[in-house]
């Protein structure tokens, strides 16, 4: 589904924080025991919230969709696959995340600054056990990442709440007067042998897809500008082919996600110099306070951008972005499409 979108300013482009809308009805598993308060949000694109009142702060096409979520402590989010890739950046609070279509094939706990990608075509789950000041930003794979199949006991235990979902991933809710669907519209649970055909993925497997920018060392001296006052910078590639000026780099996750994921580490008053990218652009800020500087078609913005901001920069703009806190920052960046982009440095 996507949905209509107008020009956006550079200043409609950056989203902060304290502005992020939630929904709290986005799936059809959220009236289920243990997995009220589940808060959903679309940054960037509809992802697959099935719910139209979810809120989309930006929809213009990006290639990818950028979301969150948060969860009180002891709830959790239902096992459920994705047609596309699924990529949780957690900010705050610590999750257990457990997969297989028994939700049995592996766990791992995951804490502020770990990055995880799930392999498509496989059921995921995920819980709070942290405190309840948390949340995660989720990448996703496309503009359409396709509808989610959610297991079947998500699907037969809605309907007591008067939840139901159709085939083109509608929620229907009965308890607010929608009308119900013939039988053939709605969703049907999954057989033994359509359930054995979703990915197993073991718990190595997994634990490879996980990065975490503090734990790593990331590279030097392979941007152009690192020679420079103000380009200094520890440069992390996490997902795909990030840029084409690196030759000796790879990412720690290799297979294509439809973007990028990469990430700096920088001192204070070190960043990124002036440069275009030939492709939509997304950051994010992990830790620290940046100032980012754009220009594109005769407009200009300077905006100061905290920890969890999301700022959407668009193919070609020419774009510097410095840290301007007291310690170290990180900042991630995710790229639209599966090959590298170019950058080029003003
Ligand atoms: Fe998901």
């Amino acid at each position: 589904m996507l949905y209509p979108h107008h020009h956006l300013s550079l200043e409609d482009r950056v989203i902060h924080k304290n502005d992020y809308q939630p929904c709290a009805e986005a799936f059809v598993d959220t009236r289920l025991r243990n997995r009220d308060g589940k808060l959903n949000y679309c940054i960037i694109g509809p992802g697959v919230a099935e719910n139209d009142s979810q809120f989309i702060h930006i929809a213009e096409p990006h290639g990818f969709n950028v979301g969150g979520v948060s969860l009180p402590t002891g709830k959790f989010n239902s096992l459920h696959s994705h047609l596309t890739a699924e990529v949780f950046i957690v900010v705050r609070g610590v999750w257990r995340f457990f997969w297989g279509h028994d939700g049995k094939d592996g766990e791992q706990i995951l804490k502020p600054g770990d990055i995880i990608s799930i392999p498509t075509g496989c059921f995921r789950a995920f819980e709070s056990i942290g405190s309840d000041d948390n949340f995660m930003f989720s990448l996703l794979g496309e503009d359409d990442p396709g509808a989610i199949t959610w297991e079947n006991e998500v699907i037969e235990g809605a309907a007591n709440f008067g939840f139901y979902l159709t085939k083109d991933a509608r929620l229907i809710d009965t308890r607010k007067g929608d009308l119900l669907p013939a039988n053939d519209e709605l969703i049907r649970p999954l057989s033994k042998s359509e359930l054995l055909n979703f990915h197993r993925v073991s718990e190595q497997e997994m634990a490879a897809r996980i990065y975490n920018v503090n734990e790593n060392h990331g590279y030097i001296d392979i941007f152009a500008d690192e020679q420079r006052n103000g380009g200094m910078k520890r440069y992390h590639p996490i997902i795909g082919e990030t840029m084409s000026e690196l030759y000796s780099v790879r990412s720690h996750i290799l297979n294509p996600h439809s973007f990028s994921l990469a990430a700096i580490k920088s001192p204070p008053n070190n960043g990124f110099l002036k440069h275009t990218i030939d492709a939509k652009q997304v950051m994010i800020v992990g830790s620290g306070k940046w100032l980012i500087e754009i220009e594109h078609n005769n407009e200009f913005l300077m905006q100061e951008l905290m920890p969890e901001d999301t700022v959407s920069i668009p193919e070609n703009a020419v774009r510097s972005i410095t840290n301007i806190g007291m310690e170290d920052g990180i900042l991630y960046s995710a790229i639209s499409g599966n090959e590298a982009a170019n950058i080029i440095w003003m």
